[in-house]
Formats: C-alpha cells, structure tokens, sequence
C-alpha cells in the first residue's frame, strides 16, 4: 500500500524496555474527520489524550512479516482535543518474542537485533475542508514506558510508579514499508470477563485463584496499594494429583505478570501479550498473598473478532460440557491465527491442526475472514518448491513438508468455499493450491504416490509404537491419501473457477489406481478411515466394514491420532454405522471424547489422557490441555447426528441437505447453524416409540428421514419415523 510516514525507533537501546513513542499537536480548527493510520515491529497500544485508542489488542497482530505487516486505522475525531497528546507503546509481541520452543538460535539472535519500530500518520480534516498530516518523523520523542517487560511467551512487567526520567528523539530508520498492507483480519478484542470461581491454598502451601474456565487472555488486577508494592502471578491450565499448581507442561514460557503498583487505588491489566490459563498462583502481593482476595482478580478473554453461528445442545449434559469446551478451545486459540495451543513455548499455526478443526470453526463461528486472512499468509511465505510450512506465519522455516499438515493449503479454502459459497477464495488461493500439489508431485519417490519425506504421521495416535508420537499408520500410506485428496480439491476449486482441469483429472486417476495397487490392504483404523473418506478404496463399504471390526475388537475405543479421527465418526455413519460412530462418541472411559470432560477438562486436550486414570499427566513435554484439534467431532454432530450440509454445488447453505440419525440414548439434540442465508435448525427428541423431527430452514432443503427423501422449501417442518 502506498505510505507516506517514516519509520521511528529509539535512539538508545532500552534493552527489554518497552519504549514508548509520542508527539504532541495542536487542534487549531473545528473538526470535521480524525483518522490515525498505524503499525509498528511489534504490538502496540495507542493512547491519545490518555483513551486508548480502539479496541485492537496485540495490535496489528501476526501476519508472515516477511511479505507482509498490516496498518490499521483507527476513526479518532472523538478523542481530540485543542492541545493534544498522542503516544504508542511498543511491545515485543510476535515480531520480536523470541519463540523459546521452537526457534533455532540463529533467528533468536536476529530477533534481538530487531528495533521496536513504530510508524503512524494521523490525517486532520478540518470542518472548512482543508487538513493537517501528522506523521511519524524524527520530530517524535521516545522515552522509558512503565511496561519494564514484555513478549509473548514470557509474560509482562509493569511498574505503574515508574516515572521517565528522560525523553530522547526517535531516530529514523529504514523500517519495512513495500510489505505494509491494509489490515485484512479480524480484530483481537477483549470478548468476556470472568470472576473467580474460588481462591485456595494448595497442600504446598501456595495461593491459587480458580477462574472454572481455562481462558485465553490476561488477569485485570484491582487493589489498593502503595508505591512499589509487588504482584506476582504465575499462570496454569491444570493442578496436579496432589491439588499443587503445576507449570511443568508450559515448557519453557515462563508466563509471568508482575505488576509493581502506584499509590492507592489502581486497575491494570497486561497490554501487550496473552497467557492461556486457568488458575493463577499468587507469588507476591502487598501485604503478603494471605492479603488477596477473590475480587482483586478478572480474567480478560482475548481473541479474535468472530460472530457465533452455530450451537448444539443435547439431552445428555457430559456432551453439552464437550461442545462447550470446543467453543472454548476455539475462542482460546483463535488470537489472530489458528494456533495448536495457547499456553506453552509455541502458539504456533500449526497447518495440521487447523486443517483438521476447520470446518467446525466454520460452523461454530463465522470465521472467513479470520482463515482468508491467514491463507493469504500462507500463500505468502509459501516456498518456490510448494512447500506452505509445517506452521504459518512459517517461522520455523522447514526445508520438507509433511503430509495432512501443508495439506491445509488445499483443505482450508475449499472448507471456506464450502462453509461461505464465496469463490473468491478459491480465486486467491488457487495458484497456493496447485504449487502444493507440484510439491508432492516433483518431491515423491514413487511417482503417482507421495512416498519417502519426514512426515508427522498419525501424530498422537494410540497405536503409536512405545516411545513415539506417530500412530502405527504407514506414513507413505497418509502421504499418498492426502495427495489424492489435494489433488481432488484443485480439481473441484478449478471447475468452480471455470479452469481446465484435466492435466489434474488424469493425475487422479493415476494416483488411485497406483493407490489401490500399492495398498491394497488397511493395517490401521487410520488407513481404513482415509481409504473410505477420499474414496481411494475400490470397495470403501469394505474399508468400513473393516474399521467397524477393527473399532469393536479393540474393545470400541478409537486409536486415531489427528489425522483419523476429524473423518473416524463420518466414515462409520456414512457406511452403516451410526450406532457405533455414537459409542464412540458417548463413550466415557479413556480413550474417548468425554473422558477428559469426565476428568474435568473446561477445554479440548492435546491427549486423550492428557490426565490418566490413576491421575497422572500423560508427560510434561506435550501436554497441552487447550488443543482444539480433536474438537473437531463438533463438525460430526453438526453434519449428521443433526444432519445440517450445505449441498457442494450450492455452497455456502444456498441449498442444503438435513438428514439427522438419532440414537436412543439421547432424549433429544438439537443444532443451529446462522448461514448467510438464514438460520438452520435441527431437532430431533424421543416422543413415546417415536423420533419427532423439527426443522427450520430458510432455504430449499431436501430432508432426509430414515431413509426416505423430502424435497422442501424454506420454512418450519415437523417429520416423525419409528424410534
Ligand atoms: C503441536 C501440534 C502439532 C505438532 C506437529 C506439536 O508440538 O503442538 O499440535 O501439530 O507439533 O506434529
């Protein structure tokens, strides 16, 4: 985008000091229009004649830098005043955090090198029609702000009776200005606030605030205090078996708040980073932690900007708790980018993940343009080879991709299109598409299949040799699967568009049937469940029919890993086996959906027994217990216990299919999806020896019952089948 303003920073080095920026001007003329337009290497808060200005937090959010870094702009013509007072702080945020997890040393050292950049240009236009630039420039000061430390795995510190001593000019430099962009994504914005649900002390003797939820965000503090007194609080999503806090699974973020306070009353809460929580200990407070009381304490829910559109409520409360905690493993890692978790040293976008919970984000939520944003991203820092990364923004910078995970960039636009009916999606992302497609094609060593390469495999599966994190499914086996798959989407998203298709049609062909040769038998719950979902098995009722054995001699327990089990209940209701898709999902013993909600979890774990039976942690290393990905199974109530699907020649809930498949240990489930075209509900509830089916739809539907075809229109319909 076209930009005008320079690019500031301090002319010392503040170290961890955040700096913070600021210019004064006078308002010499009536008013007519204020916009301040915006971004800087790092987080920033804006705050003119002491308001804030809007309601971004984490402002202006995670974008691949690389290629691109977007301005906001914010209407300010309320704030203003004669003589006025702009100054923006700037925090590490994800330009400069080092990511302690993950990253090589190389790149943290680059990161150190990095300045907190600011540039701004703030447009007057007065009531007789002339205007005023204010700009970013050498003329700006900068000084020591109060936030002594801040980035986004670490935590924050704030010492509210810190007082500047000195003010020094910004120096201009020569900051990124062909990468800046029009803001593109959602706005990060505080969503909710929570009391304490309880304050305690643990059996080792420490303070802890229970907020009932684990949450995204940051704790407000409110409390009377005196100059330099100090708050500590440490973050944590679970206690241990002894009821003590336990950070071990944070890894190496220290997730830290440390506030230093300012004489009497005070509200303050972190500005600039975010903690994935659910309990806090207290560490330090004035006057000894024995002083802290529930009402000192709010937690802060952060994430991006999203409209809810879909809810799903059932008879059976265990299940009710799981669909709220997918709603909340979505809200907790939905800040800015899909991230694997919010907690410890990665918060990354994971592609795998994402690509596995997509379209029950869609559902849930609408979120086309949070996942258009983040697709631009990928199509950004996607590589000349195809290669879109492991995570994206693609900071970790692979050399080689992995099958199901850089398969986001096929599957998450055409589950857009799907979800929303906008092309457009496919038309941005269509060239992202195929390259991915070239990657697999120029990268495998059997041509048609995709074999060789380092893959995540069946990560997390239960029949995962002892020792590793990749179920037992043969790698080569999902590689080949996925390319199909991809190239299945090019096919579809090119047809949309009108393309020519048919290099990539007999693509297909070909990898089928090298598929069907080289596999012509399934090993795996996994491998039976891709075989029948991409259609790769010349008899996928077989394929299913030996899942179902597979799934009933196991004892009915899945052992999928993030690649199986987003498709494990779709293939066996699909095939005939509902009534087992519904063991599973009922199930409450481990390995299952409910067993953590048996063990209290308020959120999607990483690990089916992220807390085992006897009250163990699965282990320390990777054990996250907000990980939305087997959240997913959402999409399966949506779609066919409650049987709500857009029609894929009408995307976007145009036209749509209702076909719900009850199951008597449930009195009643009812779903409703908000769609560009209307609300969508489906009820289905025991009635004496009946099923009593209600159903809203705002569009042509056709209706299936129990096996028989309605065609309707838009309207209320009341259907009955024998129970
Ligand atoms: C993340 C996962 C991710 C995986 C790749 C983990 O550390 O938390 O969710 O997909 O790495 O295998």
């Amino acid at each position: 985008m076209k930009w005008n303003a320079k690019w500031i920073r301090p002319v010392v080095d503040m170290g961890d000091v955040c700096p913070v920026f600021f210019t004064t001007f006078a308002c010499p003329k009536e008013i007519h229009s204020a916009v301040l337009s915006i971004t800087a290497t790092g987080v920033y808060e804006a705050v003119l004649n002491e308001k804030r200005v809007g309601e971004f937090v984490l402002a202006p959010g995670w974008t691949d830098y690389d290629y691109r870094l977007q301005v906001q702009q914010y209407d300010v013509t309320a704030l203003l005043a004669a003589q006025n007072h702009l100054k923006v702080t700037v925090g590490k945020g994800w330009y400069r955090s080092p990511m302690p997890g993950r990253v090589s040393p190389e790149r943290r050292e680059k990161l150190d090198r990095f300045s907190a950049g600011l540039t701004a240009e703030l447009i007057l236009i007065f009531a007789d029609g002339t205007s005023q630039r204010i700009s970013t420039d050498e003329t700006w000061k900068a000084a020591e702000s109060p936030v002594r430390f801040s980035e986004i795995y670490n935590g924050e510190t704030f010492d509210a009776s810190f007082i500047a001593s000195a003010s020094f000019p910004a120096e201009v430099f020569d900051g990124p200005t062909k990468t800046l962009i029009p803001q593109q994504g959602e706005e990060v914005r505080e969503q909710e606030r929570l009391v304490p649900a309880s304050i305690f002390i643990t059996p080792a003797g420490e303070t802890v605030v229970d907020f009932g939820q684990e949450v995204t965000g940051y704790v407000e503090i409110s409390v009377d205090a005196a100059a330099g007194d100090r708050i500590e609080l440490s973050h944590a999503e679970v206690m241990d078996k002894q009821g003590n806090f336990y950070t071990e699974n944070y890894r190496s973020a220290k997730a830290k708040y440390i506030y230093i306070c300012k004489d009497s009353k005070q509200t303050y809460k972190p500005k600039m980073t975010f903690f994935g929580f659910r309990y806090i200990r207290i560490d330090s407070f004035p006057g000894g932690v024995s002083n802290a009381k529930p009402e000192n304490f709010t937690a802060v829910v952060v994430h991006s900007q999203m409209d809810r559109t879909g809810y799903l409520r059932s008879s059976n409360p265990l299940l009710n708790k799981l669909f709220d905690n997918v709603i909340w493993g979505q809200k907790g890692n939905f800040v800015d980018v899909p991230t694997d978790c919010p907690q410890r040293d990665e918060r990354l976008g994971w592609t795998g993940d994402a690509q596995a919970f997509i379209r029950t984000a869609c559902l849930n939520y609408d979120t086309e343009k949070f996942f258009t944003k983040w697709l631009a991203d990928m199509a950004a820092g996607q590589k000349e080879s195809g290669l879109v990364g492991h995570v994206v923004p693609n900071i970790l910078n692979n050399k080689e991709a992995s099958a199901a995970w850089d398969d986001a960039a096929v599957i998450c636009p055409w589950a857009l299109y799907l979800a929303y009916g906008n092309p457009e999606i496919l038309s941005a992302q269509y060239e992202c598409m195929k390259k991915w497609v070239s990657y697999i094609t120029t990268h495998t060593t059997t041509e048609y299949l995709w074999t060789g390469g380092t893959h995540f495999g069946d990560w997390l599966g239960l029949d995962a040799p002892v020792g590793s994190y990749k179920g037992s499914t043969r790698a080569d086996f999902i590689a080949s699967a996925f390319y199909a798959n991809a190239v299945m989407l090019v096919i579809k998203a090119g047809k949309v568009l009108g393309k020519d298709v048919s290099d990539y049609e007999v693509l297909y062909e070909k990898i089928v049937a090298a598929f069907r040769q080289a596999y012509p038998a399934y090993t795996t719950q996994t491998e039976c469940v891709l075989a029948a979902h991409f259609k790769l098995a010349p008899d996928c009722q077989a394929a299913a029919d030996l899942l179902a054995a597979m799934v009933k001699n196991c004892g009915t327990k899945l052992q999928t890993g993030f690649v199986g089990t987003p498709y494990l209940l779709h293939v066996l209701s699909d095939y005939g086996y509902t009534k087992l898709a519904y063991d599973l999902l009922l199930r409450t013993e481990y390995p299952s959906w409910l067993y953590p909600v048996t063990k209290g979890a308020t959120t999607i774990w990483e690990h089916w027994d992220g807390i085992m039976e006897n009250g163990d942690f699965w282990s320390a290393d990777m054990n996250s217990f907000n990980h939305y990905a087997y959240g997913a199974v959402a999409d399966w109530v949506y779609c066919q216990a409650a049987g709500i699907n857009t029609i894929e020649e009408h995307p976007g809930y145009e036209k749509v299919k209702i076909a719900p498949l009850p199951d008597k240990r449930l009195d009643w489930l009812e779903a409703s999806l908000k769609t560009y075209h209307g609300q969508i509900r489906s009820r289905w509830q025991k009635q004496e020896d009946q099923w009593r089916y209600e159903i809203d739809t705002p569009v042509d539907a056709v209706v299936v019952i129990d096996g028989t075809e309605y065609q309707v229109g838009k309207g209320s319909y009341v259907f009955y089948s024998k129970c």
